[in-house]
Parts: structure tokens; C-alpha cells; sequence
């Protein structure tokens, strides 16, 4: 099993560059098939998510094609079946998407149910509901969720009863061919959403609206091949931000965009951070304690669930007591038990977690609950005394491209291992 040993200590120094965003790419590889033409998707992440759902697709009969590392042409003309089941495709979470797309283009669908991080129950009521809004009968039975409309789609308005990134995509996918107009009201309005309605348009849609509350969709006939590249990776890029904060480091982060980061820089800036803002970059440079503050996760623009643990991470070290509230997803704070095990103070009660900010943290070994949770964890490692080592870093490898390799490049001592032997071998090169 990999794992990553982290030896800590080290204030991160240099440049790193950003991948395309893998939430919005998911939405964006589902979409590709809608057409029968080929699709050419560039900027794309080159990460296990992504990896996964490409061989769905391919599973399916889709004609998969890497161009290179971040490349790839997709051509949904020789698809034979709307059925997708594999052992990981029921592992993530973005599945569904599928159901999205082949029930657009082709009027039914059936994708096993989706995985995903275990991060709470996760429910996709408000998919099915918008399915349901556009004609399709939806059914969930041996680990499946089937989707069929006995005529074709059609547009209507719809009202999510909570703001959902997934529910919102899905909904988007399936209207885009339906016959007549489409609204989604309460649509969420991360960075990604855009980016998939701006894909699908670049295809022939007409979707406007995205990036705000109301979405408004008129259906087309066909959609047609395009080249696209991928936003950059909002998470990707606070993720770095956070860590150069931790390790009391100054870094620049390339190939963002600075409006998608205005919480979290904001939020650094709060706890005694400065945040330079480029056209397409932001320094981030840190000096001396960090101080204590409150976050409260919410949908875009407001602070994202997916920095939640990255800014525990943070606030551990930092001056005073800190209160992180999580209200998006009721089951996050599993990594907790194991940054106590580096010697953080934090208490969970409910979905609120009280922060006591301690000098220093001390290496462990520890286990990546999830992908952020463990994309946090290696931050601890960073900031730690000693030797860290992270198990199941397979969740880390769903959403990060490289992510040792980028750390290292900005001086961290990190090693990307598979047995203890490798572990004690690193432990002696640097020790
Ligand atoms: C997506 C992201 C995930 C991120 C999350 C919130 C992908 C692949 N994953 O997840 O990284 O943490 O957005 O930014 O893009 N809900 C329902 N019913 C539904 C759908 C959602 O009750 O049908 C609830 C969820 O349980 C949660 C909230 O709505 O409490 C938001 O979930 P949602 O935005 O849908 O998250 P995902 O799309 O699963």
C-alpha cells in the first residue's frame, strides 16, 4: 500500500503550477459523450477520478484517446450500452454524472449507485428529483439507479431544495437536449458549475445563467465536438496557499484564478497572512504565529467544505482558540482523531470543531481518512517535528496531480513509499 513519509520542518519556498480543476473536469468527461463528434479536452487533471471515470466511459464503447499527460479525445459515437457498472466506478462519487449525460443523449441510463468520500450520507434525492422533472422514471435497485424517459425530455422548471454542486451538473447534463426550456432555481454557483456550462456551450448548448442562482437552459438538437481546457483547480490551489501558510512559507501558486480564492485568501489574510494577487497567481507568504479565527463552510463564494481540514490543519498551530463549523456535510471532521494523534487540541461537538492552537506538532503515523481530510494530514506531516507517515494515500491520488512531486519541488521533504523498508531508507538519506 503507498504512503507518503513526510519529514517536516521545511518552509515551503518556490513556484508551483495548478492543474485543472478535477470537479469541474468530471462534469465536463461525462458531457464530452453527449456529442458524436470528437471532443478534444485539454488541461485536464491526471488524477484517479478522472482516470476511473475515462475507463467507464471506455467500458461503455466511448473511444478514449490520450494525447498526453493532460490531454485527451473523446468520441461518444460508438457507445453500445447506457448501463456502467464496474468495482471503481461504484467508488467515486462524479458516476453519476454519467447518468446525467447518457439519459440526455440517449434517454436512459442506469450507473451503479455512486461512492465517493465517506464524508456523510451523501443523498442524491435532488438529482433524481430534477430526472424526474424532465420526464425521466427513476428507479434504485441491486446497487443501480436507472433513469429512463418514456418520450423524450422535457424542459421544466425546477427548484433544488438545497444548493448542490452534483444535483446541479446532473441537472444541467440531462436538460441540455431536452425539448424546451429549462430552469434550475437555488443552482450552486461554484467555479466549476461555469466551467461545465461554459464546455457545454462551447459543444452548442445554450445555457445561461451559470455562476448565479438561476440557470436557464433552452434546449438543442444536437450537440456538436469542440476543444476545451479545463479551469484551473480552485481546492488544488488553496490547498498550497494553506500550506505555505502552515510551514511559515512564501510561495507562488500559478495558473489560478485569484477571484475563485477571494475566501480563502481572506481568511489568511484574517489570521496575519499576506496574499499578493496576480492576474493569474497569488503569493502567499507567512511570518511568525499565525493568529486564532472562525470559519463556517458554506457553498461558493463562501468558504469551501472541501479547505475545511486544510484550515483545521492550520489553525492547530495558530495563536488562541479557534471554531471551525462544517455545514455541508455532517460526518467531516474524521480526520481529527488522527491530527490529535500529532498532538492537536481539537474537540468535536456536533458539526463544530473547537481548535486550541498548540506551539508545535509532533510526526505520527497516521491515515488519510478521505481526500482532503488526507491532503491535510500531509500539511501536519509538513509542519510536524520529526517523521510523518501517511496511510491510504489513495484518497490523496484521487484529486491531487503529483502531488509529492509538487511539494517537493517547493522543498518539502516528502517520499511517495510502498513498504517500511522504504520508509527507514528515506528516514536515513535525510536524516
Ligand atoms: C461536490 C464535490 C465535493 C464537494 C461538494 C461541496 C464533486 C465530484 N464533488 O460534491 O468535492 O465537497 O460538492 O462543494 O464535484 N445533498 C442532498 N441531496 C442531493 C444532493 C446533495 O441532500 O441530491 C446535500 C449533501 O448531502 C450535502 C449538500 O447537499 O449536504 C451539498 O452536496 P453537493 O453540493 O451535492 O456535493 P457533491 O456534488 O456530492
Amino acid at each position: 500500500m503507498e504512503q507518503y513519509v513526510i519529514k517536516g520542518g521545511t518552509s515551503l519556498k518556490g513556484e508551483v503550477s495548478i492543474s485543472g480543476a478535477k470537479n469541474a473536469a468530471l462534469g465536463i468527461l461525462a458531457g464530452a459523450i453527449m456529442t458524436d463528434e470528437v471532443v478534444t479536452v485539454e488541461n485536464l487533471p491526471d488524477v484517479r477520478d478522472t482516470q476511473v471515470l475515462l475507463q467507464a466511459m471506455q467500458g461503455i464503447g466511448a473511444i478514449v484517446e490520450r494525447v498526453d499527460k493532460n490531454t485527451v479525445r473523446i468520441c461518444g459515437k460508438s457507445i453500445h450500452s447506457v448501463s456502467v457498472d464496474d468495482e471503481y466506478i461504484r467508488k467515486i462519487r462524479a458516476s453519476y454524472y454519467l447518468l446525467g449525460s447518457l439519459l440526455g443523449k440517449y434517454g436512459k441510463a442506469e450507473v451503479a449507485l455512486p461512492g465517493g468520500c465517506e464524508i456523510g450520507s451523501r443523498p442524491i434525492d435532488q438529482h433524481i428529483k430534477g430526472f424526474k422533472a424532465l420526464g425521466a422514471n427513476v428507479n434504485i435497485g441491486y446497487g443501480m439507479i436507472k433513469a429512463e424517459a418514456d418520450n423524450c425530455l422535457k424542459g421544466n422548471h425546477i427548484y433544488l431544495d438545497m444548493v448542490s454542486v452534483g444535483a446541479t451538473i446532473n441537472i444541467m447534463l440531462a436538460a441540455v437536449m431536452a425539448v424546451g426550456n429549462t430552469i434550475i432555481e437555488n443552482a450552486a454557483k461554484e467555479p466549476h458549475i461555469v466551467d461545465v456550462a461554459n464546455f457545454l456551450n462551447s459543444m452548442g448548448a445554450n445555457i445561461k445563467g451559470a455562476g448565479t442562482d438561476v440557470i436557464r437552459i433552452k434546449g438543442v438538437d444536437r450537440l456538436h465536438g469542440t476543444t476545451y481546457a479545463i479551469v484551473p483547480d480552485q481546492i488544488e490551489a488553496g490547498t498550497f496557499m494553506f500550506a505555505a501558510a502552515a510551514t511559515k512559507g512564501d510561495v507562488v501558486i500559478k495558473n489560478v484564478i485569484p477571484k475563485h480564492l477571494e475566501a480563502l485568501s481572506a481568511k489568511l489574510v484574517e489570521i496575519g497572512c499576506e496574499v499578493e494577487e496576480y492576474d493569474d497567481a497569488v503569493r502567499v507568504k507567512a511570518t511568525g504565529r499565525l493568529k486564532h479565527t472562525q470559519v463556517k463552510t458554506l457553498p461558493y463564494p463562501g468558504f469551501p467544505t472541501d479547505m475545511q481540514p486544510q484550515m483545521a490543519v492550520l489553525l492547530s498551530v495558530a495563536e488562541g482558540v479557534s471554531i471551525v463549523t462544517e455545514s455541508i456535510f455532517e460526518n467531516r471532521f474524521r480526520y481529527v482523531d488522527e491530527l490529535s494523534r500529532m498532538g492537536a487540541t481539537v474537540k468535536v461537538e456536533g458539526n463544530i470543531a473547537v481548535i486550541e492552537g498548540v506551539e508545535r506538532l509532533s510526526g505520527a503515523k497516521v491515515n488519510a481518512p478521505d481526500l482532503r481530510a488526507g491532503a491535510a494530514l500531509v500539511i501536519a506531516g509538513l509542519v510536524a517535528d520529526g517523521f510523518t507517515v501517511v496511510d491510504d494515500i489513495k484518497y490523496i491520488q484521487r484529486g491531487y496531480e503529483d502531488f509529492e512531486i509538487k511539494l517537493r519541488g517547493l522543498g518539502a521533504v516528502i517520499e511517495k513509499v510502498t513498504s517500511e523498508s522504504e520508509v527507514q531508507k528515506f528516514k536515513l538519506k535525510v536524516s
